[in-house]
């Protein structure tokens, strides 16, 4: 699969994230929780160099519980804070305040010890499109006020939001893009709403999506669409729950692309069940296969 992202576009966005970072003392990654890696920039490393980073997963409400404690285990023993969120619900914000808190203890404590004035932890929030980084600064800011005037990193768009006495965020998040070359994560990117369906086929997305949930929750799946049995291939199962959702075209034949639309829209909702479509199982180093 071939994810449409021009390079220069790419370069330009590297640029823009390089300049708002040097104002920066912690980055935090958002990262969706069903596929960590997946949403993952595959550059993140680099471009966040000598910046603390807090690892923040995000729509953890349609993620597997189980699958999130083992992401959490994963990205610690890799080195990375790690909180997961709802930020629709606003869940686990105060865990990502406390958790900058920490990370930055030390650094204030040294300076208090100087007698130096501490200011403000400054924030930024960075992640691929989709990921959900417009709903946390909002939710996270709250009623907050951005702070205009003569700063470093306050231009003509970018403004700081206190979002209390200790932190702050830039209004303005970095979008960073996805990795291209490798087909599954593609079609992870597609199956979770990151990509624009209009430039898919959906019924291949759902096919794939299919296949993954009857191996990995066949129960779910079987509940959700009433199935006596998931013991079919991708294409089978599309075909059994189109018909049984009605769409049927003239001849009986099934319309797998407005059952493709059904599938993927109740998956992305969380109606057939919480999901992660990677596991922290099946990778050895954070970013890396
Ligand atoms: P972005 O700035 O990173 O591009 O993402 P944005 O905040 O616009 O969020 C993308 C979609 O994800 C939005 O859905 C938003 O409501 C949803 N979202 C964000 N955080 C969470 C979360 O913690 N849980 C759940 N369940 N959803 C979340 P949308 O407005 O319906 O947009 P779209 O999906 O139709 O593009």
């Amino acid at each position: 699969m071939n994810i449409n992202w021009y390079p220069g576009h790419m370069a330009k966005t590297r640029r823009v994230v390089k300049e708002d970072l040097k104002f920066v003392d912690v980055v935090i990654e958002l990262l969706d929780a069903r596929i960590p890696f997946s949403s993952r920039n595959p550059e993140i490393d680099s471009l966040t160099t000598g910046k603390m980073k807090l690892v923040v997963l995000n729509k953890s409400d349609l993620a597997d519980e189980k699958a999130n404690m083992a992401w959490k285990k994963f990205f610690l023993q890799n080195g990375d804070n790690c909180v997961f969120v709802d930020t629709l619900k606003g869940k686990g914000l105060n865990e990502v305040k406390s958790a900058l808190r920490e990370m930055m203890k030390e650094k204030i404590q040294h300076a208090k010890s100087k007698g130096l004035l501490v200011r403000a932890i400054r924030t930024m929030v960075v992640g691929i499109p989709n990921v959900g980084k417009s709903t946390f600064i909002n939710k996270i800011a709250g009623k907050s006020i951005a702070i205009t005037g003569d700063k470093p990193g306050v231009t003509r768009k970018n403004q700081w939001i206190r979002i209390n006495e200790e932190i702050e965020l830039l209004d303005t998040p970095g979008i960073l893009w996805p990795k291209f070359e490798d087909e599954q994560v593609g079609i992870n990117l597609a199956a979770t709403g990151a990509i624009k369906d209009s430039i898919l086929d959906i019924s291949e997305i759902t096919i794939m999506l299919l296949e993954r949930l009857r191996d990995h929750y066949p129960s779910q799946l079987a509940a959700r669409y009433k199935l006596s049995s998931v013991d079919n291939t991708g294409h089978e199962l599309l075909n059994i729950i189109g018909k049984k959702r009605g769409c049927v075209i003239s001849g009986g034949e099934i319309d797998i692309y407005r059952a493709s639309g059904i599938i993927l829209d109740e998956f992305r909702g969380g109606k057939i069940g919480q999901f992660s479509l990677e596991l922290a199982d099946d990778r050895n180093i954070a970013g890396k296969q």
